[in-house]
């Protein structure tokens, strides 16, 4: 491939849960992003720490070296190894983290560490090979959605993050698993509810909307009410969730998604920010997606949502955050270990 000395090549890791991923980044542009998801977790309806870093370790070589051969870049290239140290499951961090530091000692070259949520945010930022995209300007607010955070954040700049709401419980993520797992469906159940929902009657059942006095959000109680609201039916109609798979899956969907975009327009509001965007596992979420485009239309919003494989976990992400703090020279030592809580406002 054609370089010179003056291109910036940046190998990025993640590992933070049960995705293995690698990518490449020649001067911020992607040139490959190769994830292997670990299905082994299906059959415990979630996540085994033990098993993810097990496979962690099994798939980190080969995604490496799948995404070097389809970037067509030898290690000899790379002027930098950018690694997720968190938030995540400790074992599955610590496979990415150690080989990386393995990494960028042999190559004598820096290592930079990644938060994973402003990743998911910077996800914004990932640009392809011949393509353009529309990226939001400075400030804008981001609704990260995962299976572990529901944040709305501030991003003042590239590596700047103002945390102006969170859930002060469970993820909406989590929400959405739980009931999913309620419905007998397999894990990670988001998607499935996603499937159903888009052939169901979303106003066919009601499900309580917590009151905080701030924009937090709290997901336990909505979780508990479906629990309750499940359990009560079915002992009327032994039937009810296989009769009703579509309606449950709408109705619950839809109230989340009024939820998360009731205290994202109060935030807007309060900021006069309306450069607004969605991040993060959940926003994967087809009536989400819709659903901010409609309420953006309706309050002049500029609203950016990532391409579809750059919102679940991947190393894509990891590697544009890694170019940034590259090219403002945020290194890390080789002590750096890895950190289970991560708050988005550290640098
Ligand atoms: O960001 P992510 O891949 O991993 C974490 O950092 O947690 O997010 C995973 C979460 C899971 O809860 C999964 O069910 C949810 O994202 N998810 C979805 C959809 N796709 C993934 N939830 C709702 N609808 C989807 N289409
Ligand atoms: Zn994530």
């Amino acid at each position: 491939m054609p370089s010179n000395n003056k291109d910036i090549f940046i190998l990025g890791i993640e590992s933070s849960c049960d995705d293995t991923s690698c990518a490449i980044l020649k001067n911020g542009v992607l040139l490959s992003n190769v994830t292997a998801n670990q299905k082994i977790h299906e059959l415990y309806g979630g996540v085994i720490p033990e098993l993810a870093s097990r496979d962690h370790q099994k798939n980190i070589v080969p995604v490496i070296d799948a995404a070097l051969k389809k970037a067509n870049v030898n290690l000899s290239q790379i002027n930098a190894i950018a690694v997720t140290r968190g938030p995540g499951l400790s074992g599955s961090l610590l496979v990415g983290l150690s080989f990386s530091k393995s990494l960028s000692l042999a190559l004598n070259i820096p290592l930079v560490e990644v938060n994973h949520m402003q990743g998911h945010i910077l996800a914004h930022f990932i640009q392809e090979e011949n393509q353009d995209i529309k990226q939001p300007s400075f400030p804008f607010l981001c609704l990260t959605v995962s299976g572990g955070h529901t944040q709305i954040v501030k991003i003042s700049d590239y590596l700047q993050f103002e945390l102006l709401a969170e859930t002060e419980d469970d993820a909406v993520g989590e929400a959405f698993d739980k009931a999913a797992k309620i419905l007998g469906l397999p894990y990670p159940g988001g998607p499935l509810i996603d499937k159903y929902a888009q052939l169901g009657d979303a106003t066919k059942y009601k499900f309580p909307t917590p009151q905080l006095k701030n924009n937090n959000y709290s997901f336990s109680g909505i979780k508990t009410a479906f629990l309750y609201f499940i359990q009560e039916q079915t002992k009327l109609n032994a039937n009810f969730v296989t009769e009703n798979l579509n309606d449950i899956c709408a109705s619950y969907q839809a109230h989340l998604i009024k939820y998360l975009l009731k205290n994202l327009l109060a935030v807007s509001k309060e900021t006069s920010i309306k450069q607004i965007t969605i991040a993060g596992g959940v926003s994967a979420n087809s009536g989400l997606r819709r659903e901010l485009e409609s309420l953006g239309n309706k309050h002049q919003w500029e609203t950016y949502i990532p391409k579809f494989e750059y919102c679940t976990d991947n190393a894509a992400m990891i590697a544009i955050t890694g170019y940034y703090k590259y090219l403002k020279q945020e290194f890390c030592g080789l002590e750096a270990t890895p950190l289970a809580r991560y708050d988005i406002q550290n640098k």
